[in-house]
């Protein structure tokens, strides 16, 4: 397996467990981040093998304490302009298949947009998210305004942005930021729990649950629905959808194919 810098991955089984190695800044998330997660997550969504994938932080201190600081600092507008700074991690969003953010510690920043960047976060009971830009005197850029909005409403999203205060782990879960908290100690076994359930189901279903959800947030609500009952439909076309409907009728756990 490819030996990364920055990033620890490890494959259980179905699920690809990703961990940010960057402890001595709690990980925050410079270029080099960005080229090695890319990697590991084109691998990832081409490995028919891996069926779900976890990101989490390691230590118990950060998940990630934002982008990189020390990077962005000498740069002028004509060099992030012309680079198109942070436009690199939409290669992570356009990831197909399922995948988690396991926060604990620290979400703030560039880590807080990652972890929204996820389908879902689990959060230990020590997470704090947090979109502090404003006091480096910028704003989020990797995405936080956009789907911290979607996420928890305007009001706590603005508030968020105007003031860098945290959130702590019960206000992120009672604000629907989080899917669910879990002691810190049993994160990661969590996360990996939830993320095998996940890689048990039929994969070509998995994915059209994915992009359903995801269009609920881009598209007008006839179209999104439109949408899902399209996809809803094509899934008739695979011979999981034969399996899954067989299965149920015969009382026994489907055998997944894939097609
Ligand atoms: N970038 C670079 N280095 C960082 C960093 C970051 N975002 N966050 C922490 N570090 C480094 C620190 O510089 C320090 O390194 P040194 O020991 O070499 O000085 C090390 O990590 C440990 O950090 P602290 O000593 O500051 O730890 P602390 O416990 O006292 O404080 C903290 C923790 C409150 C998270 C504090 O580190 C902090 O405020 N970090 C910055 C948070 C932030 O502003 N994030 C947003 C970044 S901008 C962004 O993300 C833009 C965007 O939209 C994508």
């Amino acid at each position: 397996m490819t030996e990364y810098r920055t990033v620890l991955v490890e494959k259980r089984g179905a699920v690809t467990l990703v961990t940010l190695n960057r402890p001595e800044a709690l990980n925050a998330l410079n270029s080099e981040v960005l080229k090695e997660l890319t990697e590991v997550f084109g691998d990832y969504d081409s490995d028919a093998s891996q069926r779900c994938l976890v990101l989490t932080g390691s230590g118990e201190k950060a998940f990630a304490a934002g982008a990189d600081i020390k990077e962005m600092q000498p740069q002028g507008f004509a060099d992030m302009y012309s680079a198109d700074f942070f436009a690199g991690w939409e290669r992570i969003t356009s990831t197909r298949k399922p995948w988690i953010a396991a926060v604990a510690g620290y979400a703030l920043g560039g880590g807080c947009e990652v972890a929204m960047m996820a389908d879902f976060i689990i959060a230990a009971d020590t997470a704090k998210f947090g979109q502090p830009e404003i006091k480096l005197a910028v704003t989020p850029g990797m995405g936080g305004s956009q789907r911290l909005a979607h996420a928890i409403g305007k009001a706590k999203a603005m508030e968020m942005c105007l003031t860098g205060r945290m959130m702590d782990a019960a206000e992120a879960e009672q604000s629907g930021l989080v899917a669910k908290v879990v002691p810190a100690n049993e994160l990661v076994t969590e996360a990996v729990k939830t993320a095998e359930a996940i890689a048990a189901m039929p994969p070509l279903a998995a994915i059209a649950a994915k992009e359903m959800v995801n269009a609920a947030f881009e598209l007008p609500l006839a179209q999104g629905i439109r949408f899902e009952r399209r996809l809803f439909h094509g899934l008739f076309g695979t011979e999981d959808q034969k399996e899954g409907m067989a299965a149920f009728v015969e009382k026994r756990p489907g055998n997944w194919k894939g097609r």
